[in-house]
C-alpha cells in the first residue's frame, strides 16, 4: 500500500474547508442524482470514501433514515468528525487499512479520491470488495488531460496551460495518474459489473464562475508543488489567478468521469 502524502495535507484549515465546500457546491447536485439513480433508499448501509467536508455524508444520512447507516471515511476527518450521529460513523484512516467487513455496503460513493492514490487500482479493488452482491458503486474521478485555456489573452492562456502541465507533472512525480478519470470505465469494466453507466461532465467555465474560483484556490494552495515541477513560474501562477477571476476568459479546468454500476 502506498504511503504517499495526500497533496492537500499541509494546507490551512480554513482555506481547505473553503475549497472542499466550493467543490460540494458545484458537484453535489449531479452526484446526488447519480446516487439516487441506484435506487438508494431507507435502511441502506452506505460508505462515503474520502468524505472531505461532509455534505454528501450528511445528505446520504438523511436519505437512509434512522434505520440505515452511513460510514464516512477519510485520511483526515477534521471536517467531518462533528457529523457523527446515530446513523453516521466517522472513521479516520486509509480505506485500504480500515477493518470494514467485506460485502457489507449497499452503496459505496467516492468523488475525487482514487486519483490521489498511486495505487488507485488497489483502492478500487478494496471498494468493490466492500459492496454487497447486488450493491452499487458511484465513482467520480477527474481527468486533468481535458484541461485547457479556451479564451483569454494569449499570455494568460499560455500561463494557464503551463499550470496545467505542472498539474500533470506533480501527479506523475508522485506516481499518480492525472487522467485517471478517463481510464475509470476500463478499470471498472474488468470487474464484470452490471447496469454500467458512464458519464463525462466537461464544464466550459467562465472566469469568476464557481469552477474557476475553486481551481484558483487549488492553485494558491499547491503553488509550491507546482513550482517544484520546474515547468511553471510564480508569474504563471499569478496569471492563472487573474485568468480565473476575469469574466472575459473561458477554460476547461478538468473533466469529471463517473461510473455507476451494480455488483453481480
Ligand atoms: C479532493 S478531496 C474530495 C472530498 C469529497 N469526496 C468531495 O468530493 O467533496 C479528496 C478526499 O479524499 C481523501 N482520501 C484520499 N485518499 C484516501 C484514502 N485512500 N482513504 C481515505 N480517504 C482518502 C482525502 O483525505 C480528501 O479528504
Amino acid at each position: 500500500m502506498s504511503t504517499a502524502k495526500y497533496i492537500f495535507t499541509e494546507t490551512q484549515y480554513a482555506q481547505e474547508l473553503e475549497r472542499l465546500q466550493a467543490i460540494e457546491k458545484i458537484f453535489d447536485p449531479t452526484s446526488r442524482q447519480r446516487l439516487e439513480s441506484t435506487g438508494m433508499t431507507t435502511n441502506w448501509r452506505c460508505l462515503e470514501v474520502g468524505a472531505g467536508a461532509g455534505s454528501i455524508t450528511q445528505w446520504m444520512a438523511s436519505a437512509v433514515g434512522e434505520n440505515g447507516q452511513v460510514v464516512a471515511v477519510d485520511l483526515d476527518t477534521r471536517f467531518v468528525a462533528n457529523l457523527a450521529a446515530s446513523n453516521v460513523e466517522v472513521l479516520e484512516g486509509n480505506i485500504q487499512q480500515l477493518p470494514l467487513d467485506k460485502q457489507s455496503f449497499d452503496l459505496v460513493h467516492a468523488r475525487y479520491v482514487l486519483i490521489h492514490n498511486p495505487d488507485a487500482h488497489a483502492v478500487l479493488s478494496k471498494v468493490l470488495e466492500l459492496v454487497k452482491p447486488g450493491g452499487w458503486i458511484v465513482l467520480e474521478e477527474p481527468d486533468f488531460a481535458a484541461a485547457r485555456a479556451i479564451a483569454g489573452e494569449d499570455a494568460t492562456c499560455q500561463a494557464v496551460n503551463n499550470v496545467n502541465r505542472a498539474i500533470e507533472q506533480m501527479f506523475t512525480a508522485r506516481g499518480m495518474d492525472y487522467s485517471l478519470g478517463a481510464k475509470l470505465p476500463a478499470l471498472i469494466q474488468a470487474y464484470d459489473l452490471q447496469s454500467f453507466v458512464v458519464e463525462v461532465d466537461t464544464h466550459l467555465s467562465q472566469g469568476g464562475s464557481g469552477m474557476a474560483t475553486m481551481m484558483k484556490m487549488s492553485t494558491v494552495q499547491l503553488a509550491e508543488k507546482y513550482l517544484a515541477t520546474g515547468v511553471v513560474t510564480q508569474a504563471d501562477i499569478d496569471h492563472y489567478g487573474r485568468f480565473a477571476e476575469d469574466p472575459n476568459t473561458w477554460a476547461i479546468y478538468y473533466a469529471t468521469v463517473s461510473v455507476v454500476a451494480q455488483k453481480q
